[in-house]
């Protein structure tokens, strides 16, 4: 779904929308009163010769001074002053009490990805680029940065916000239908800012518990030759130094945890879809889909990244 920011579909952009409309609206409305006057002004008024003498002996009369004052104090005084109060009503509003919240996703963020983790009482899942979120609640999001500053934006659930190394920003959301909602980062942070995508995928709350016990689980054995082969080549390459896959001896935090890297639609933060092919070119090579990324070209054979494509495909 195309990111569209005025076909909103959370509370803070149903409000965000809301406020723009009010704003342009108004805008509109000065626009056109202050063109129409000034065609008015072409048509209606006649050119008059008048000497500097004449001019400067011309007085003004009281209906000059009302309408310098009607239309250059009093009008944008009104306007302005309206725009004020409810610009500061959709903030108000967006200042909603947490404190019951019972969901809570912290996201990092990385050049060029999203980190993504859950803390439950049974449990920890941490998942990449994919932020699976319960509908019609009031998600807590803690955001924070492993190395630049970002910024995290969903234009159809919520106004955005920065992540910031060294400090923990918060903002929520809540999807009023589910759906897949396409996010993306906001603030310049180097080669691949463009290819630092997201998706917050809503669901309904008995689905999003599912995900959620499903994710909580260590990786699954791999179930043929191939995928143990597999196993045993990422065990003893580079490839744990960097990524944790639950419950085997990889445990690196460089990069995206790949426990349940199966179950999700993309790679490289949205720039791949995630299917053999695209996954062995970038296990193989990932700077030829996604060049200044920070995952280095493998030495390794054909066969070998075969195996390796067959194991994380187990990984569901
Ligand atoms: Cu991260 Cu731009």
């Amino acid at each position: 779904m195309r990111p569209n920011a005025l076909n909103p579909k959370g509370l803070e952009a149903l409000r965000v929308n809301d406020l723009w409309w009010v704003l342009f609206g108004m805008a509109t409305f000065v626009v056109v009163l202050v063109i129409g006057l000034l065609l008015y002004a072409f048509i209606r008024g006649h050119r008059r010769n008048e000497s500097p003498e004449e001019l400067r002996q011309r007085s003004v009369s009281k209906r000059d001074v009302s309408i310098v004052l009607s239309a250059g104090v009093v009008m944008p005084a009104i306007v302005l002053v309206t725009l004020f109060i409810v610009t500061l009503e959709a903030l108000a509003d967006s200042n909603t009490d947490l404190s019951k919240t019972t969901t809570t996703v912290s996201v990092v963020g990385h050049q060029f990805w999203w980190e993504v983790r859950y803390t439950t009482p049974t449990g920890e899942v941490t998942t990449a680029n994919e932020i699976h979120i319960p509908t019609n609640t009031k998600v807590r999001l803690e955001l924070t940065s492993a190395d630049v500053n970002h910024s995290f934006w969903v234009p159809q659930l919520a106004p955005k916000t920065d992540l910031i190394p060294g400090q923990t920003n918060t903002m929520w959301l809540d999807a009023r239908s589910p759906g897949s909602y396409h996010g993306q980062c906001a603030e310049f942070c180097g080669v691949q800012h463009a290819n630092m995508a997201f998706t917050v995928i809503a669901q309904p709350p008995a689905e999003y518990q599912q995900w959620l016990s499903q994710n909580q689980k260590p990786a699954a054995a791999p179930s043929s030759l191939l995928a143990a082969t597999g196993e045993s080549t990422f065990m003893t390459s580079a490839c744990v130094s960097c990524h944790t896959i639950q419950g085997t001896q990889a445990d690196g935090k460089v990069g995206p945890d790949l426990t349940h890297i199966a179950s999700r639609k993309t790679i490289g933060a949205g720039v791949a879809p995630n299917d053999a092919s695209h996954l062995k070119k970038w296990i193989m090579n990932a700077q030829t889909l996604k060049p200044g990324s920070n995952m280095p070209p493998m030495s390794l054979t054909d066969s070998q990244a075969d195996s390796i494509v067959a194991y994380l495909e187990t990984l569901k």
